[in-house]
């Protein structure tokens, strides 16, 4: 069984490769855990019965957002609440900004996240 959520990147064969970062039960709902994944740690959210994937750093002071406040697709950062959508990383206090957000995709038990080659 294979469920692909909607891809940020471009499906070519420059856009990365999906890496298991965890399994399917590993996050609660409603909560975040963050992981190595490449270069990068990764915040991964299940919220509403789905998965997704944001830059774990906090772009203010480097708080770990897999550590933060969930309300609907809003994650507000633990230290400083600055809040951040897990949907597209829009920072939802400045929407110019955003922070980077990551295809993910289960397929069997696993949970997978695609970054760009540059961050492999
Ligand atoms: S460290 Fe995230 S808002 Fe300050």
């Amino acid at each position: 069984m294979s469920e692909t959520q909607p891809q940020l990147f471009p499906d070519s064969e420059d856009a990365g490769t999906y890496v298991t970062v965890a399994h399917v039960g590993d996050i609660p709902e409603g909560r975040g855990r963050a992981y190595p994944v490449g270069k990068r740690m990764i915040a991964i959210f299940y919220q509403g019965g789905r998965y997704y994937a944001i830059d774990d750093f906090c772009p203010h002071q480097g708080a770990s957002l897999a550590e933060g406040y969930l309300d609907g697709c809003t994650v507000a950062c633990p230290l400083h609440h600055w809040r951040f959508s897990i949907e597209d990383g829009t920072w939802l206090d400045n929407t110019r900004i955003k922070i980077d957000a990551f295809p993910v995709r289960v397929v069997d038990d696993k949970i997978q996240v695609r970054l760009p080659p540059e961050d492999q």
